[in-house]
């Protein structure tokens, strides 16, 4: 593994291993060592989770970081090319972890540079430092990850997460509801890799018949930002609201994952219900991302 692009490349082995190195790290079995290493985060777009969740990885293993948050105060903002800011910052950083707004941006940087990308999110494309995290998270809470019936709620056509986690997820046989409203609906090209790989999935827009059969419900917010014109976010933006009224015919083991920020479409009195793993879902994001960083810069 020598960058982190694209779920679709990392293989069902580099998976379980990753998974195991995370736990290796949170239950501190082992304690890789990143000093004297420098990764720089450039986040050309907002980010709280993966910003400080790869920081405080880095911190943790004992490494430096530095930041860009946004490009107001770069020379982005002068006209500088992405392919010079990612040469010069490959000059003082041994790592570059990376988010921006243009598909294809994390691939570009690994094909422009030398020092090993991690993709930090680019654009509607992938995020799949995010899904090795949900993977984490589904894992220790189910104690497995085959089989597994889950819904992925809310829009499924701009959301980043669903995408990496829907590739990742189809090495473990599950079976899908993908639930959004009818033009936020999963891309074709995610659907077209699942059947070529016989995973089941259906798509629906009511989610109550479906909620007694799963194991997990994945909740994403309605993409505000990647919307043209904003009365098209308005007409869908309420269109899935998790209350714990929704939540009542759940099975015992049912775990509601979020890749946060949330906006609306989880009520905040979900919180308190033994259901709601979101926070512990971005904590265990340090311990997946100490993973990853250590098997990138080979410390393991
Ligand atoms: N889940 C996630 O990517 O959150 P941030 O946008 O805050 O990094």
């Amino acid at each position: 593994m020598e960058n982190l692009i694209s779920m679709r490349n990392v293989s069902k082995n580099d998976i379980l291993e990753l998974l195991e190195l995370a736990r290796q790290i949170e239950t501190k079995e082992i304690k890789p060592d990143l000093s004297g290493h420098l990764g720089a985060l450039l986040f050309f777009e907002p980010s709280t989770r993966t910003h400080f969740s790869f920081d405080t990885a880095i911190k943790k293993l004992g490494g430096q970081s530095f930041s860009m948050s946004g490009t107001s105060s770069s020379s982005v903002k002068k006209g500088e090319t992405l392919s010079d800011t990612l040469m010069t910052i490959s000059q003082y950083a041994d790592f570059i972890v990376m988010r921006h707004k243009v598909e294809g941006a994390a691939r570009f940087a690994s094909e422009t540079v030398d020092v090993p990308i991690i993709n930090a999110g680019d654009g509607t494309n992938q995020h799949p430092t995010q899904a090795m995290l949900d993977l984490y998270s589904i894992h220790k809470t189910q104690g497995t990850l085959d089989n597994l019936t889950i819904a992925m709620v809310g829009d499924l056509r701009l959301g980043r997460t669903v995408h990496s986690l829907a590739q990742a997820l189809s090495e473990f046989n599950p079976t899908f509801y993908f639930a959004s409203p009818s033009h936020l609906q999963m891309p074709q090209y995610i659907k077209d890799e699942l059947l070529e790989k016989g995973i089941q999935f259906e798509e629906v827009e009511d989610i109550k018949p479906i909620i007694p059969q799963l194991d997990i419900m994945y909740v994403t917010r309605i993409q505000k930002e990647r919307f043209a014109v904003l009365e098209d976010y308005e007409k869908v933006k309420d269109a899935y609201i998790i209350t714990p009224q929704v939540l009542e015919k759940v099975k015992d083991n049912f775990i509601l994952l979020h890749p946060l920020p949330r906006v609306n479409e989880i009520t905040t009195d979900v919180d308190s219900m033994p259901y709601a793993y979101y926070f512990q879902q971005a904590k265990n994001g340090v311990f997946m991302r100490q993973a990853i960083i250590s098997k990138i810069m080979k410390l393991v």
